[in-house]
C-alpha cells in the first residue's frame, strides 16, 4: 500500500482524533503517504482531500470531535455514488482507506472493497451498537459525560424530592442508558430493546418507592422510548410528585476523550494501517475478550448484539 486515505463518517465521537493521528503516524513511520478526506464520504465525492503530515495531527489526541469533520452521506448508498468514490480514490492514488464510523459507514467501505479499494473500518460511535465489538471509540467518554451530568441532576432532584427523567442518546440502542442507569443508581431504566415498557407499573413503583422513604426517583430514558417531556407531565399528574425532564442531547457527543478512548482508538488506528500493510481489505477492527481483533466486514455486519439481560436485571435489584 502506498497511499492511505482516512475519513470519519456518521456521528462524531470523542477519540476519533486519536484514531486519525494513529493512522497518520503509523503510516508515515512505514513510508506510506496519508490523505485526509474531509466530511466523510460526502467530502470524498467532492474531492475534499488533503495530504496529512505527522505535524498536522499534533495537539489533537486530547480534542473531542473530529478534525476531519464528518457527514452522513445518502449518495454513498447508491451504486453510482460508490463507483464515483472508488474512481476518486484511484485518481488520488489512494489504495487503502480507513473508515472511522458505524455500521452505515462500514457498508460503504464494503462496497469500495468490492470495487478494488482496500478498506478497513474502525468502530467509532458513542452508541456502542456495533455487534462485532465490545468497545467503540467514543462510548467511554460519552457515558462518563452523561454520568457526571446525571449526578448533577440527582443533587437537585433529591433536594426537591422530585422524580427526574433524564434522556440519554443511543439511537436504537440502550447501552448508554443501561450503563448510566447502573452507574447513577437509577430507579428505572427505559431501554429501546425492552418491548414491555409499562408506564402504569412505573407510576405504581414511584409511589412504592416514596413509601419506602426514597427522596427521589431517577428514570434514565433512552431516546426513542417515548417523549420525556410529556412523560414527565403524565407522571406528575398521576403521582402528584413534581417531575422534571432533562434531555442531555449533543453535549454527550463532545468533550475531551477519556484515557481509555485515547488509548484504544490509538491502538485501533495503528492496527488499521498494519492490516493494510499485510494486504488485508474489507475488515473491521474490534475489541473482544481483552484483545484487538479484526473481522470480515460482511460477517461483522451480519452479527447481532443484545443488551446484556443479566446486567439489566441487576440494575433492577440495586434500585431497591
Ligand atoms: O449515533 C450517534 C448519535 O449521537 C445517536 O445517539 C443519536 O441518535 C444521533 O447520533 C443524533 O444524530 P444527529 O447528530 O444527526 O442529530
Amino acid at each position: 500500500v502506498r497511499t492511505i486515505g482516512v475519513l470519519t463518517s456518521g456521528g462524531d465521537a470523542p477519540g476519533m482524533n486519536a484514531a486519525i493521528r494513529a493512522v497518520v503516524r503509523t503510516a508515515i513511520a512505514n513510508g506510506i503517504r496519508v490523505c485526509g478526506i474531509r466530511r466523510g464520504y460526502h467530502g470524498l465525492l467532492k474531492e475534499e482531500i488533503i495530504e496529512l503530515t505527522a505535524r498536522d495531527v499534533a495537539d489533537t489526541i486530547q480534542r473531542g470531535g473530529t478534525i476531519l469533520q464528518t457527514a452522513r452521506c445518502q449518495t454513498m448508498r447508491t451504486e453510482e455514488g460508490q463507483q464515483k468514490a472508488a474512481a476518486i480514490c484511484k485518481k488520488y492514488g489512494i489504495d487503502g482507506l480507513v473508515v472511522i464510523g458505524g455500521d452505515g459507514s462500514f457498508a460503504g467501505a464494503q462496497k469500495l472493497a468490492n470495487l478494488g479499494v482496500r478498506t478497513i473500518g474502525l468502530p467509532g460511535t458513542i452508541d456502542l451498537d456495533i455487534a462485532c465489538t465490545d468497545y467503540t471509540i467514543g462510548f467511554d467518554t460519552a457515558v462518563n459525560t452523561a454520568m457526571e451530568a446525571i449526578d448533577k441532576v440527582r443533587d437537585t432532584s433529591t433536594s426537591h424530592e422530585r422524580c427526574s427523567i433524564i434522556e440519554v442518546m443511543g439511537r436504537g440502542a440502550g447501552y448508554l442508558a443501561l450503563w448510566c442507569g447502573i452507574a447513577n443508581g437509577a430507579e428505572k431504566i427505559l431501554l429501546p430493546e425492552e418491548h414491555d415498557y409499562d408506564e402504569q407499573s412505573m407510576i405504581d413503583d414511584i409511589m412504592e418507592c416514596k413509601k419506602r422513604g426514597k427522596k427521589n426517583y431517577i428514570i434514565i430514558n433512552a431516546e426513542g422510548v417515548g417523549d420525556s417531556i410529556n412523560m414527565a407531565k403524565r407522571i406528575e399528574e398521576a403521582t402528584g410528585i413534581e417531575t422534571r425532564a432533562t434531555i442531555l442531547g449533543h453535549m454527550q457527543r463532545g468533550g475531551s476523550p477519556t484515557c481509555k478512548d485515547r488509548v484504544y482508538a490509538s491502538v485501533m488506528g495503528a492496527k488499521a494501517v498494519e492490516l493494510l500493510m499485510e494486504g488485508k481489505s474489507n475488515r473491521v477492527v474490534g475489541y473482544r475478550h481483552g484483545e484487538f481483533i479484526d473481522f470480515d466486514i460482511n460477517e461483522a455486519l451480519s452479527m447481532k448484539k443484545e443488551i446484556p439481560a443479566h446486567q439489566y436485571e441487576i440494575s433492577k435489584t440495586l434500585a431497591l
